[in-house]
């Protein structure tokens, strides 16, 4: 079988690569990602060694270039992770939200129709379901909660999942969608909450908490949403929708205490900055679904994965520093044009 991971050069694509490889080295996997500030091609070093891993720089609302590709790869299987996937870039500038995260699905789509895909699945989130109160803590988002996105990034996931509904409605178009909760974990991009507090603590810099600190996440460890996607895209039901989360609510200055403890750091630094405009205030997802129809379960207690993910970045600072020097962006010139590799 042959997957085409698209946006697997970000934080939960290149894990997910990394957990079929381990899970199902007999599969094929191509890598189409158009490397944006994002994505970056050192992640995927390592992938570059099986000979069954392609990677292709490419953008997935190019339509000629993905009707190429699918021509050519004749992919089984599309997971689509490939999105502006920042609030705060959002809230700057919408309108790349709209072309990736909407348009670029639709073009994914259409070509899984041409060419007989067998199974679309969406990589979306729990930011479309809006917030929940601070104040009520029995209350968590279904598969039946309405959408209601908060910000332009959440309003262009809720876009595309819309899409994706209508087009198994009115094609029959075998499609799934995972909404997941806030990933954390190897390979997180540091402009997100944890792995910015890991490296801003690590260079003894400020620590921004927006607001009071008190808005609370649903932390899911990365390799706990790859478990998950992996079992929806082999044995889920077309046209459904799966909810994935980790059980694991804390508020934003309870994450960044716990990271402190983890470095030996202080919390002297912990600076309460202007809050974001439209901030949701709580995320917390209800997995009993997937949970009862394909026996997942979020396997890492956000204690461990903390541990493990400062773990990670203490032992991989040259790919934290490439990125925040923003030397990362040379590579693909780097390693690949300037060596005639072309485009891979
Ligand atoms: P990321 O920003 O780390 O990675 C996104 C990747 O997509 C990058 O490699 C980027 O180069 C690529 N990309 C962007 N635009 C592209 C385009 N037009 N064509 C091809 N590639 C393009 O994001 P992430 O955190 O890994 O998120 C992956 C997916 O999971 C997104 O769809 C996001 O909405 C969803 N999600 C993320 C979280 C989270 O906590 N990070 C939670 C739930 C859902
Ligand atoms: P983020 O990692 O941007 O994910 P999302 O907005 O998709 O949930 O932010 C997680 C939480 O952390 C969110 O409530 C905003 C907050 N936050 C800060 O307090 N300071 C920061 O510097 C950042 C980036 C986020």
């Amino acid at each position: 079988m042959k997957l085409l991971v698209t946006g697997g050069a970000g934080f939960i694509g290149s894990n997910f690569i990394y957990y079929e490889m381990e899970k199902h080295p007999e599969d094929a996997l191509v890598c189409l990602d158009k490397l944006t500030y994002a994505g970056n091609l050192a992640t995927l070093e390592p992938a570059m060694e099986d000979p069954k891993f392609r990677f292709v720089q490419g953008d997935i609302a190019d339509g000629q270039f993905v009707e190429a590709l699918f021509r050519e790869e004749k992919p089984d299987i599309v997971v689509n992770f490939a999105a502006e996937s920042h609030v705060d870039r959002s809230i700057e500038d919408p309108g790349i939200f709209l072309r990736t995260n909407v348009m670029g699905v639709q073009i994914l789509m259409d070509a899984c129709r041409a060419h007989g895909v067998s199974r679309f699945h969406q990589v979306s989130t729990d930011e479309v379901y809006g917030d929940l109160p601070l104040d009520q803590p029995d209350l968590f988002f279904t598969e039946e909660t309405p959408v209601r996105a908060s910000s332009p990034y959440s309003a262009s996931k809720a876009a595309a999942d819309l899409l994706v509904q209508a087009y198994h409605r009115t094609y029959g178009f075998p499609a799934t969608i995972t909404r997941c909760s806030n990933n954390y974990g190897p390979y997180h991009f540091p402009e997100k909450l944890i792995p910015l507090m890991i490296t801003r603590a690590l260079a003894d810099q400020s620590l921004p908490v927006y607001g009071k600190g008190e808005n609370v996440r649903d932390w899911l460890y990365v390799r706990d949403h790859c478990s998950a996607i992996d079992l929806v895209i082999r044995n889920g039901r077309p046209g459904e929708l799966y909810n994935v989360g980790g059980h694991n609510e804390r508020t934003n200055l309870q994450v960044v205490k716990t990271v402190l403890r983890e470095l030996g750091k202080g919390e002297e630094r912990i600076t309460f900055v202007a809050d974001r405009p439209g901030h949701d205030r709580r995320y917390a997802i209800d997995p009993a679904k997937i949970e009862r129809e394909l026996g997942w379960i979020p396997e890492t207690p956000f204690e461990e994965g903390i541990r493990e993910t400062v773990q990670w970045y203490l032992a991989h600072e040259t790919w934290w520093k490439t990125i925040l020097s923003g030397e990362y962006r040379n590579y693909f010139k780097r390693m690949y044009e300037d060596k005639g590799r072309g485009s891979l």
